[in-house]
Formats: structure tokens, C-alpha cells, sequence
């Protein structure tokens, strides 16, 4: 092919770019599809909380590799037909299950913003690197942590725990074990972390490279804080056989009851034993912004490291994980790592270091900060304080309905925004996972379930902004009815396996 053929050839490519040919129909198109997801948030409880995929929807996804277009709003069109009906559903007022965040729409419209820019915040000199460096300042801020300390988003809090380890791992075996490896001295190291801490912790360990069994599990108070007495008998006893204790990790908020351990003790252990005090504050640690929750945090100020989520209680769109590091420099030595096509410059596009990359495991990272900017800016800090607070008068009030009902238990005691507990029947634990699982492909509400000494537990984590009295109210009611009729189902078929004893 000569020479000018091959241009206008390249020419004609040029023209096939994935922008639009008429851009007043994308723009069309666009603000319905703004409007629709506007209704949809504002119109929320007027739909199930969740529903069961039928298997016609879930095959529409078993599609083959699409190699020719489609007209967009054909696509759009699946898009409201399969995907919105059965989303997870925590954008309703009546999904309490796990810990799930409601997000809000301000969040919304910055991540749309945010897919518009593009941008990539491994690093390089740009205003959106900024905003994620305001959002780490905000944070140090709320903490108390000093100037020096370092921030990043993350996908969620099991990454951020994992990276904590990682930043202790390094701190204390020192930087040249990272291209080492963990040798003898790692072999030693170990961890300690309450009964009730999240399993992503153990994991942390495993992928650390520590293994889980290095990580010491101790045991709880009734109220499921960690024994600090116990705690330090550990560290004891695990030093008088060589062992090298290096890390503690404190629960704000377990994942099963809300429990905050004592952070003040056990920062005072961790400056007493030179141990690393890492903080998973996953949902917990933002209460810091509810005035009448704050206290329970004391001692956070101490915390090597902060592990948190802000699209838990913090309400933004997923996903917005997030790590604070006490000490900056001991953070980018866990991470940071030269490369040629990464080099720095003073001026230019490659300018502004340290850069995000020096501080995580990932080179490509997308504007996270900026939905967290919009909603923490828009909302301000007292009113989201003002949510997390409400959101443990709901608990409260939850907890005093199941007081006064002679019919439900409670398993646990309420000590933030998660409530155990359970209908009282003969085969409880069957009962009760019946009645969750009725709940939720009724589509009434959505809570989740978890194990208490052995007991199934019906568990009531009440995270989203727009959950009401009515919820709770809703949620027992339903409860008490399910209740009813599942375990007269079950004392029917116990009756028909072992007919009842003759008198
Ligand atoms: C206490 C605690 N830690 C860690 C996690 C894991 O967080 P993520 O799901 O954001 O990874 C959770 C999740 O609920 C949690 O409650």
C-alpha cells in the first residue's frame, strides 16, 4: 500500500472513536437515564428491600462476547429491566443487613463526575490528587493523628487492614526484608487481635506471608471487648519463648455487635510493649463525628494506623476504603518502589511526589476522593455526625421493642448500631435462619444473621441514612409474624417425626 493510501486510510479510523455520532442524543439519552436513577433513590421504599433473581434474568447474563454494537438505550433498556430490579438493596431504609453503607445522591452525582474526568490518581501532578490529599488531611484532622501522618483510599477496610500489617510488618522487620524476605526474624512475629475481630484480619496475616496462626486470638469481655488483661499475659507469654510480638490490632465497632475495645489500655500497652496499634475502625470509627459517640473512640488519637470505610457509615457510594498512617515515612517505606517510568520531575505532569502509588499496592487507581469530597463538603461533617448518631437511637429503640416482646430475645448487648437477636422457639437457630431468609425474599427488610455462643442470631446493623422508626417497626412485626408461622411449621414437623409423649 503506498504511503498516501495509508493515511487516509488511518484517517477514516480516526473517525471511529467510541464518542458519538450525534452527541444531543447521548445528552438526551443521558439526563433520562439522571432522571430515572434520580426517581429511583427518591422513590426507594416503595419497593422491595431486595428479590430472588429469576433464572430467565440471571441467563441474560450468560450473554456470548458481544462483537458488534448495540444501540445504546437497547442496553440501557437491560440495564432497568435485569440489573436495578435486583440490586443488593442497601439503598433502602429496611436493608440492615452486614454493614452495608445507603450511599446518598450527591455521592451519586460525583461519581459520575468523577467517570467524566478520568482520572488517575497513582500519582502525576493534577487537582485531583489534591482533593484526595484534602481528604487525608480531613481525616488526619478528625483523628488527631499528627502532620506527618499519610493517607489512602483503598477499595475497603479488609485492604486497608492488610496494608496495615504490611506497614508494621516492614516497620519492624525493617525495609531491607522487602527485598529480603521475612527470613528467621519473620518467622517470629506475631499478632493479637480480639475473639471478635474481623476475619480479614487473619487473612491480612496469611497474605503477609505471617500466617494466621501467628495471630493470637484473645478472648472478650460479656460486652465483647477484648480482655486486655488476657491481652498482655499473651504478649508474655509468647515473648518468654522467643517469640516477637509486633502488632496489635483493636476493634472500633466488631463486625458482629458494635463492640469498641478499650483503645486507651491498649494503647497504653502498645507504647509500654513497643508494639504496633493498629486501629479497624471499619464502620466504628467515624462515630468520632457523633458528639455523644466520640468518647467511646478515646484513645484512637494514639493509633498507629486507622483502618475505616467511608461507604459504611460515611455514606458514600462504594467503594471507599481507607488507610491512615500515623507516620508517613514508615507507610511509603512499606510501599514505595522506583521505576524508571515512574521518575519524578519538579515541574511538568510528572511533578507533585509522593505520589498515591508510594503508598498502596496500586499504580491505577480511580478518584475515590471525589464522591468522599462532595459528600463530607455538601453535608458537612455534624450533619453525617447527626446520621451516625440517630442510627444508634434506632438500635436503641430496636432494642427496647425486643425488650418489651416477651416473644424475641436479645443476644447481645446494643452497643452502637447492631442489634442481635432472636425469635423464641423450640428449634431456634433453624427458626430464625428461616425468618431471615423469609424477610428478605419477602422483601420487607434485610437483615442478616450471625452466631453468638453458639446461637443463631437474627442481626439488625442499621447503617443507611434513611432508615426510620417505621423500619424497626416493620422489621419486628414481620419478624413476630414469620416467627409465628415458621415455627409452627417446625413444632408440626417435630410432632409428625416424634408424636408426643403419652401421659
Ligand atoms: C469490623 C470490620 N472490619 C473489616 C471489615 C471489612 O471491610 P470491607 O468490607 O470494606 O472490606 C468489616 C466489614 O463489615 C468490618 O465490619
Amino acid at each position: 500500500m503506498s504511503k498516501p493510501r495509508r493515511s487516509a486510510q488511518l484517517l477514516r479510523e480516526a473517525s471511529e472513536t467510541l464518542d458519538p455520532q450525534n452527541w444531543d442524543e447521548l445528552r438526551a439519552l443521558g439526563h433520562r437515564m439522571l432522571d430515572d436513577m434520580i426517581d429511583y433513590i427518591a422513590t426507594i421504599r416503595e419497593r422491595p428491600v431486595w428479590q430472588p433473581i429469576p433464572d430467565a434474568v440471571r441467563a441474560q447474563f450468560r450473554d456470548k462476547l458481544p462483537r458488534a454494537p448495540s444501540d445504546l438505550a437497547e442496553v440501557y433498556r437491560d440495564f432497568t429491566d435485569f440489573v436495578v430490579p435486583y440490586a443488593t438493596g442497601n439503598v433502602h431504609p429496611g436493608f440492615m443487613g452486614w454493614v452495608h453503607g445507603g450511599s446518598s445522591p450527591v455521592g451519586m452525582l460525583a461519581e459520575m463526575l468523577a467517570a467524566g474526568l478520568n482520572a488517575n490518581l497513582g500519582g502525576r501532578d493534577h487537582m485531583p490528587i489534591e482533593v484526595e490529599r484534602q481528604i487525608v488531611e480531613w481525616t488526619r484532622q478528625m483523628f488527631g493523628l499528627p502532620a506527618s501522618a499519610s493517607g489512602i483510599f483503598v477499595t475497603g477496610t479488609s485492604m486497608a487492614n492488610l496494608m496495615a500489617v504490611l506497614v508494621a510488618r516492614t516497620a519492624t522487620l525493617g525495609k531491607q526484608s522487602r527485598r529480603q524476605g521475612l527470613g528467621e526474624a519473620g518467622a517470629l512475629l506475631t499478632a493479637y487481635a480480639s475473639k471478635a475481630a474481623h476475619g480479614c484480619i487473619s487473612k491480612a496475616m496469611d497474605i503477609a506471608g505471617l500466617g494466621s496462626d501467628a495471630l493470637r486470638s484473645i478472648a472478650v469481655d460479656d460486652s465483647h471487648r477484648i480482655d486486655v488483661d488476657a491481652l498482655r499475659a499473651r504478649i508474655a507469654r509468647d515473648r518468654a519463648v522467643g517469640l516477637d510480638p509486633f502488632l496489635v490490632v483493636a476493634s472500633a465497632g466488631t463486625v458482629d455487635i458494635g463492640a469498641i475495645d478499650n483503645l486507651t489500655a491498649i494503647a497504653e500497652l502498645c507504647r509500654e510493649e513497643e508494639l504496633w496499634f493498629h486501629v479497624d475502625g471499619a464502620f466504628g470509627a467515624l462515630a468520632i463525628l457523633a458528639p455523644e459517640l466520640a468518647a467511646l473512640l478515646e484513645g484512637i488519637e494514639h493509633a498507629d494506623s486507622i483502618a475505616l470505610d467511608f461507604h459504611k457509615w460515611g455514606q458514600v457510594p462504594y467503594d471507599a476504603g481507607f488507610l491512615l498512617v500515623r507516620d508517613g515515612e514508615k507507610h511509603r517505606d512499606a510501599f514505595a518502589a522506583p521505576a524508571a517510568y515512574l521518575r519524578r520531575e519538579t515541574r511538568g505532569l510528572a511533578a507533585g511526589s509522593s505520589w498515591p502509588c508510594d503508598l498502596g499496592v496500586d499504580l491505577s487507581r480511580g478518584f475515590r476522593a471525589l464522591k468522599t469530597w462532595f459528600t463530607l463538603k455538601t453535608y458537612g461533617t455534624d450533619k453525617l455526625g447527626a446520621v451516625i448518631q440517630r442510627c444508634c437511637a434506632l438500635a436503641r429503640y430496636l432494642e427496647a421493642r425486643i425488650e418489651a416482646e416477651p416473644r424475641l430475645e436479645l443476644l447481645a448487648p446494643v452497643n452502637l448500631n447492631i442489634v442481635c437477636f432472636r425469635y423464641r422457639a423450640r428449634d431456634a437457630d433453624k427458626v430464625n435462619g428461616d425468618i431471615v431468609v423469609g424477610l428478605q425474599e419477602s422483601g420487607i427488610a434485610a437483615p442478616s444473621t450471625t452466631v453468638l455462643d453458639g446461637r443463631l442470631a437474627i442481626r439488625a446493623a442499621i447503617v443507611n441514612h434513611r432508615t426510620d422508626v417505621c423500619d424497626i417497626d416493620r422489621l419486628v412485626a414481620a419478624v413476630l409474624e414469620f416467627g409465628a408461622r415458621r415455627s409452627s411449621a417446625a413444632n408440626d414437623q417435630a410432632e409428625a417425626i416424634e408424636p408426643p409423649l403419652a401421659i
